[in-house]
């Protein structure tokens, strides 16, 4: 899929360069002391492009337009060596003059002569910037952003036919900063294409996660279907601003009395809305602190603080971040109960970041946990599955989930430079019982059926493992492997009602020392079939059933192309696409 966005870039960006200058050293240097010069250039082009040196220091860049700062950005400028270029997009207004106000950080100062740092040289504009595919382990069914640093999920709704998807962008590097929600949509919720970005820092902050809803009956009055988003302003401190979007979330203009929810917390983030049918009114759930606040609003601006649920419940080793509340049915009894999601990092069940859930009730007002306040419930036991959030207004009634797929203890460490993450596959939420408790099902959502390419012989860097199982008398080995001596290898145990998977000798594991690790989920039960998803880097596997879901990253040096599975099953494999 990103192949096919990356060949249309590539025509874009090849008709582009045919009338346009190519890119050339374009500005004056003003050495101003050991750590700050100015850059001033005629603007000529659509980009600066900026030279990246991914193990330097941040400097601050601000853009200065006829004495005024229109923007600022913090990147790692290139000081010995050039990594990749990212695009500083220049305005519209041609011919003018552009100054750029670059402060290294302080301990640059021994580096030497700031004059001889290779971004003087580096540095280009152009008309064109190229997204052509550079990594061995980018997805090809996954989302991952054109360039640039990725985290959490952001603002996912459902209109008209069309998946919209945001999501934490760095424009300006591979690694965590500038935060700005960057956009995708998909008319079938696989393929995904790059809008571009869509709400971009402030005066009040960089733009920190958040969600989006429809609008239908114009209760914030910004128009009728008009989306609106709420996202954190994180400056000094994190509080609550919205954007209003007619244009289908292609464009979003910020609400001019922003900020709409402050607090004198420290960790105040995050916001979840919804409309509420139980009490005709929208919910708001964000993350304060160890808790989970909880507003009501009648026109999504004026919020009520109704309550906060947390205290004593479940993990808290780590920071409460990126929830959700939303009522699911339960399986085979009729009902419905509310689900609350509630992100964790660290904390999680192997180290780092990981996503932990409670099941109750909820009257619009409270949220009230029906299990012991000890118990944790985990949705994904794998390492790489977090900040998990669902699609507003999406059609049937459904709740789909996408989870960013990465860690925080490696995140901005993984072995790809000229992006870093992808999100995990979509998987529609449900309920069921197990041992008088209630729990999340996890199903790869219907839509991942339409990749199947051709059954194959033997696993490809992208396919779908689908893993009948005959005889729960003995454990089912599956194995993974290359010709490197490289291999994952996943056990489910029936007498143990676990499934687990090794990624110890899964190939490159050396950039972080909290990388290798064996995770084991428990299984509810009996798995009659397993689905595993494999996509250049990332393994995805789940009981077809949805009572067990286990999101890794591995990063083979050769695709694994050998595949043992040891017990009594049936395998297929087919080509994803
Ligand atoms: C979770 C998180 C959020 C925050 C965002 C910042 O991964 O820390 O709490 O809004 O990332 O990028």
């Amino acid at each position: 899929m990103m192949r096919t966005i990356h060949k249309i870039m590539m025509t874009v960006v090849c008709v582009a360069s045919s009338f346009t200058v190519q890119a050339q050293t374009p500005g004056a240097l003003h050495v101003l002391s050991d750590n700050h010069a100015f850059y001033r250039l005629q603007q000529k082009h659509k980009f600066l492009l900026l030279p990246i040196e991914e193990k330097e220091e941040n400097a601050h860049l601000r853009i200065i337009k006829n004495n005024q700062v229109v923007k600022e950005l913090n990147c790692r400028l290139a000081i010995n060596k050039t990594d990749y270029s990212v695009p500083l997009k220049l305005d519209e207004n041609q011919d003018s003059e552009i100054l750029i106000d670059i402060t290294f950080s302080n301990n640059r100062r021994s580096t030497g002569s700031i004059k001889d740092f290779v971004a003087w040289k580096e540095l280009k504009t152009s008309d064109s910037f190229d997204t052509t595919n550079r990594e061995k382990y980018r997805s090809i069914y996954h989302h991952t952003p054109l360039w640039g640093w990725m985290n959490d999920p952001n603002g996912m709704f459902y209109k008209d036919g069309v998946w919209h998807l945001y999501f934490q962008h760095n424009p300006y590097g591979s690694q965590w900063e500038n935060m700005t929600w960057g956009h995708s949509t998909s008319k079938d919720l696989v393929h995904w294409t790059f809008e571009g970005d869509a709400i971009r820092p402030d005066a009040l902050g960089t733009i920190f996660s958040g969600s989006a809803v429809v609008d239908k009956n114009n209760t914030a009055g910004f128009g009728n279907g008009a989306v609106v988003a709420m996202y954190t302003s994180a400056g000094a401190s994190q509080m609550q601003s919205i954007a209003y979007s007619t244009d289908n979330g292609k464009t979003f203009t910020k609400h001019a009395n922003n900020p709409v929810l402050t607090a004198d917390i420290p960790d105040f983030r995050d916001p979840h809305i919804f409309w509420n049918e139980d009490i005709k009114a929208w919910n708001l759930i964000l993350a304060a602190g160890q808790e989970m606040n909880i507003y009501s609003s009648k026109d999504l601006k004026h919020w009520t603080l109704e309550s906060s649920f947390g205290h004593g419940y479940g993990n808290h080793d780590g920071v409460w971040e990126c929830p959700d509340l939303m009522k699911l049915p339960v399986n085979g009894t009729g009902k419905e109960k509310w689900l609350l999601i509630c992100n964790i990092n660290p904390g999680g069940p192997f180290g780092g970041s990981a996503t932990q859930y409670f099941v109750g009730s909820f009257d619009g007002h409270k949220f009230t946990c029906e299990s012991k306040p000890e118990t944790t419930k985990w949705m994904d036991y794998g390492k790489d599955h977090y900040a998990t959030v669902t699609f507003d207004n999406a059609p049937d009634n459904r709740h789909v989930a996408i989870a960013w797929m990465s860690n925080w203890q490696y995140a901005n460490q993984v072995p790809t430079m000229q992006f870093r993450s992808a999100n995990s596959v979509p998987r529609d939420l449900g309920l069921f019982t197990d041992g008088g408790e209630t729990y999340v099902s996890v199903v790869p959502s219907k839509e991942l059926l339409a990749l199947r390419g051709a059954k194959t012989g033997k696993p490809t860097e992208a396919c779908e493992l689908v893993i009948n199982i005959k005889s729960q008398s003995k454990p089912t080995v599956i194995t993974l492997s290359n010709d490197k001596n490289e291999q994952v290898v996943m056990t489910y145990n029936p007498k143990e009602r676990t499934f687990s998977m090794d990624r110890n000798q899964s190939g490159n594991t050396a950039f972080s020392d909290m990388f290798k690790a064996t995770t084991v989920a428990p299984t509810h039960g009996t798995i009659n079939q397993l689905r595993v998803f494999i996509d250049k880097c990332s393994i995805e596997a789940f009981d077809a059933a949805g009572k067990m879901a286990m999101t890794n990253l591995v990063f083979p040096t050769n695709p694994y192309d050998k595949l043992t599975v040891k017990g009594t099953a049936r395998t297929v494999i087919y080509t994803l696409k």
